[in-house]
């Protein structure tokens, strides 16, 4: 075998949630991945295809609570955590010279005020947020290529950033308006029990939550400024889905000077020509969450109205693979300079 295609000794920290199952899900087909350990925050050992059947006949492995010397084989760890914790990992792993995915919030900040103010926690790892380059990979893949720490980008920011993009990197639409309405289903909130998110309280409703104050809208404004070059300040309404997954975001843009839908179109296709996990629909089609669950796609259409001078954009994702755990692994074949789509 030759250095080129080693095989990348992988471990999971957060195994038994729900970003994690879907990472197991991808890590046992993958062709360069060698799982080497599972962690979480279990008693004792805990067979994970007893704890999650899905699994069974696809892997034979104990989930443990998490002990530094679990990860001590590993080339590569995934942070499946909450917030808050992930960086109690982190520090350690970096020092010794693993490449981290962290899934979590706690790296997408390069500031840890802004960290304090939105999560309100004292980040305990404010030396090692410059070396976090934010895992969107269609927008950052050069430098994702070169590092060792990835901030996997929030679900609702994923969906949003990759409907602007394009068009805000262009100039083409006002950076100071932009609204995005966005609705998600049940498992972006992770699996705990949490009355608001029993089933008889999401079957058959529909509602808004969090508005001016979730915790996506400062990564929102922090990415969507550095592509436009200029402060950014969105007005986020995120709304919950008696769905299980997908999140579907529709999105209010100001043109900076009139545009046809034949441009809009050119300049998206040119942006995503590479990208083969972005799905461009040519008006008036238009993306729904059945074309995206259980894939690791994005999938983009829009319309201009000439009345109102408006462009809406929508996109649609899986809120666990494209949103979470589909491009965790989209970063480590970026990172490790195989194809995006390995293992997929
Ligand atoms: N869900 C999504 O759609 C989504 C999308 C993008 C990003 N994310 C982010 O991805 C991360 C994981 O999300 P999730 O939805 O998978 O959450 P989850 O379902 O709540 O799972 C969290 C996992 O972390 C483990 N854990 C919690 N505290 C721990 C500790 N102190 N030490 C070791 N393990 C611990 C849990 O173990 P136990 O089960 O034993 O408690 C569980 O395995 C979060 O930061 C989330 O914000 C989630």
């Amino acid at each position: 075998m030759t250095t080129d295609d080693k095989i990348l000794r992988v471990a999971l920290v957060g195994a038994t949630g729900y970003t994690g199952l879907e990472l197991l899900k991808l890590l046992v087909r993958h062709p360069r991945v060698e799982l080497v350990s599972l962690t979480a925050k279990v008693d004792k050992p805990v067979c994970i295809q007893r704890e999650f059947p899905v699994l069974e006949g696809l892997i034979d492995m104990e989930c443990r609570p998490p002990e530094p010397a679990a990860l001590a084989a590993a080339d590569a760890v995934f942070l499946a955590l909450p917030h808050t914790v992930s960086m109690k990992f982190v520090p350690e792993l970096v020092k010794a010279g693993k490449k981290v995915i962290d899934l979590s919030a706690d790296y997408r900040f390069p500031d840890a005020g802004a960290y304090r103010e939105w999560y309100g926690a004292e980040h305990l790892d404010p030396a090692g947020l410059p070396e976090a380059v934010y895992g969107l990979t269609e927008i950052y893949r050069d430098k994702i290529a070169s590092a060792r720490l990835i901030a996997n980008p929030g679900c609702y920011p994923t969906g949003a950033i990759l409907g602007i993009a394009p068009v805000l990197e262009a100039g083409l639409v006002e950076p100071a308006s932009i609204v995005i309405d966005a609705k998600t289903g049940v498992t972006g909130a992770g699996r705990k029990a949490s009355l608001p998110l029993l089933f008889p309280e999401v079957n058959e409703n529909f509602r808004a939550y969090n508005l001016v104050v979730h915790k996506h809208t400062p990564e929102m404004n922090l990415i969507l400024g550095e592509i436009a070059g200029k402060r950014v300040e969105v007005e986020f309404a995120p709304h919950l889905l008696p769905l299980n997954r997908g999140i579907l975001s529709t999105i209010y843009l100001k043109p900076a000077r009139p545009i046809g839908e034949e441009d809009v179109w050119e300049r998206f296709q040119s942006r995503y020509r590479e990208d083969r996990f972005i799905r461009l629909l040519r008006p008036p089609a238009l993306p729904e969450l059945k074309d995206v669950a259980g894939t690791n796609n994005c999938a983009i259409g829009f319309r201009a109205n000439p009345r109102t001078g408006n462009l809406i954009v929508v996109t649609a994702i899986d809120n666990l693979l494209k949103g979470a755990a589909g491009q965790a692994v989209q970063n480590l074949n970026a990172m490790e300079g195989w194809g995006e789509g390995t293992g997929f």
